[in-house]
């Protein structure tokens, strides 16, 4: 594996790997990789000819008093793990790299999606992670690259952008892999201690509930929710800071289920803030 710090070693490196007709895939992460990540690795594996990982926590997807200066990092870990992988090349570019003249002069604002969801409880963030996608689509120029569905408006947003942008990329999105438990993994786990992430399965236990009174029939968004909101609550480690049944492409609330549609949520566990979502499919009618 090569690892690459500036983009211009790593443009030059993949022109002529392109020249030689391979095609490129790409997996963006901020690190502290664990199996949800590594899941995405794997299938670009197979899929292409190159694999690309990049590691950077965005600066501009944080918001001031988010934990950006507390986002666990283990550069020389990730790097053994993705040699582990059979990754051909590790972007790790410093933030003056990505961004010399500071950030937030030219941005990717991807408009309403921004501002429902997770973006009502995260300003800007959204508008972080689309710039930053479309530097790094830019840089290593993939033909498919590779998200989580554990993020699942994440997806949406790239999609978004990549289509309204015409940029050449197909975006994959690989379902959530979760500990034993039901917790969907994340590099956020490792703040929690043991008892609190025995306490967050109750997380996805909540979105099965939802999901199967989904397909017994039940279509009120409401009783859906209230689902979470009970399993939660029944922990005081957690706190719901909310669940919605909302539309998969645009993340607007759905009135009713009919076909499909995604129950998500974010809960509080002391500082650390853990999202997860599950599709619901409606009984047939
Ligand atoms: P990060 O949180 O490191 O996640 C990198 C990728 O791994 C994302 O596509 C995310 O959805 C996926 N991922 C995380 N947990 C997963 C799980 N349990 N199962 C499957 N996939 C999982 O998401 C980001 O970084 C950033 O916003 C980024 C896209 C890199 C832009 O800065």
């Amino acid at each position: 594996m090569i690892v690459l710090y500036r983009s211009e070693d790593l443009r030059d490196l993949l022109d002529a790997r392109r020249r030689e007709g391979a095609n490129i895939g790409f997996v963006p992460t901020m690190g502290f990789l664990h199996e949800g990540h590594l899941s995405l690795v794997r299938a670009s594996i197979a899929e292409t000819e190159r694999t690309v990982v990049s590691i950077f926590v965005n600066p501009t997807q944080f918001a001031e008093g988010e934990d950006l200066d507390s986002y666990p990092r283990d550069l020389r870990r990730d790097t053994e793990l993705l040699e582990g992988a059979g990754v051909h090349y590790l972007f790790a570019p410093d933030v003056d790299e990505l961004y010399p003249d500071g950030a937030g002069r030219t941005t990717v604002d991807p408009g309403r999606i921004a501002e429902v969801g997770e973006g009502k409880y995260r300003p800007g963030h959204f508008t972080g992670v689309a710039t930053v996608c479309t530097k790094l689509f830019s840089i290593v120029g993939p033909c498919r690259a590779y998200f989580g569905q554990k993020d699942a408006q994440q997806v949406a947003v790239v999609r978004q952008v990549v289509g309204d942008l015409d940029l050449d990329v197909e975006v994959v999105a690989c379902p959530t892999l979760r500990e034993p438990s039901g917790l969907a993994m994340s590099s956020r786990n490792s703040s929690l201690d043991d008892e609190v992430k025995k306490a967050a399965a109750v997380i996805y236990e909540g979105l099965e509930v939802a999901a199967k009174k989904a397909r017994e029939g039940q279509s009120d968004p409401s009783a859906l929710i209230a689902a979470v909101e009970q399993a939660v609550s029944a922990r005081p480690e957690l706190k719901v800071q909310y669940v919605e049944v909302v539309d998969p492409q645009s993340f607007e609330p759905v009135e009713r289920v009919t076909e499909r549609a995604l129950i998500t949520t974010a809960v509080l566990a002391g500082r650390t803030r853990l999202i997860d979502n599950l599709e619901l499919n409606a009984a047939p009618s």
